[in-house]
């Protein structure tokens, strides 16, 4: 069972990655979470423009996505949004459809006691657009998160090592549900 986490910050302290971080070293055995390429490689998305220079750093994006058994998302929020990198990476999923019927997760993380929220909101309303399945018991609003991470990126809240315990549970659940469905179809 392999969960491809996607992280809405570039920035090299990033407490959403740290949370992406920490979710893979406490994975049930079983499950690898690996972080996918970044964001920043990936061209302004424009429909139908294949052939410009980024080209294989969507394609490379796009097949981590298609041969991942389910996403799993930490968002910031700029400005009451997710940030535009990560509105860009999804919108070069529109067309190709990696994410169609897929097993998501959307946690989101912030200084502030909201966790988000508004970056929550709307990253889940544009998967469910996408046709992507929302997983509403792995998802995680993280408020306050500076006092939860460390300097080295590790979770020193246990209730919050636990949340993303018992979230990534659900989500490899989820997974693994729809894993067993496809293969049953494929015979
Ligand atoms: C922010 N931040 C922020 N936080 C929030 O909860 N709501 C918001 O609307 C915004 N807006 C915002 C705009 C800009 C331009 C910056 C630079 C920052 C703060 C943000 O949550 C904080 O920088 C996080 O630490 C970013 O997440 P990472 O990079 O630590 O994962």
């Amino acid at each position: 069972m392999h969960i491809l986490a996607i992280s809405g910050s570039l920035r090299a302290a990033s407490s959403n990655t740290a949370l992406l971080r920490a979710a893979a070293v406490l994975a049930p055995v079983g499950v690898v979470i690996s972080l996918s390429t970044s964001l920043a490689e990936l061209p302004y998305f424009q429909p139908g423009n294949y052939d410009e220079p980024g080209a294989p750093a969507v394609a490379a994006f796009r097949e981590q996505v298609r041969r991942a058994d389910a996403v799993l998302f930490c968002t910031p929020e700029y400005v009451f949004s997710m940030p535009g990198v990560l509105k860009n990476a999804l919108e070069w999923l529109v067309p190709s459809g990696e994410l169609y019927h897929k097993p998501v997760a959307v946690w989101s993380a912030s200084p502030s006691t909201t966790g988000a929220d508004q970056a929550h909101a709307g990253l889940t309303a544009m998967l469910r657009v996408m046709e992507a399945a929302v997983n509403e018991g792995a998802a995680l609003q993280v408020g306050q998160v500076s006092g939860k991470v460390n300097a080295q990126g590790e979770i020193t809240d246990k209730e919050l090592a636990e949340s993303l315990r018992t979230a990534v549970a659900a989500l490899a659940q989820a997974g693994n549900t729809t894993n067993s469905a496809y293969q049953a179809t494929q015979g």
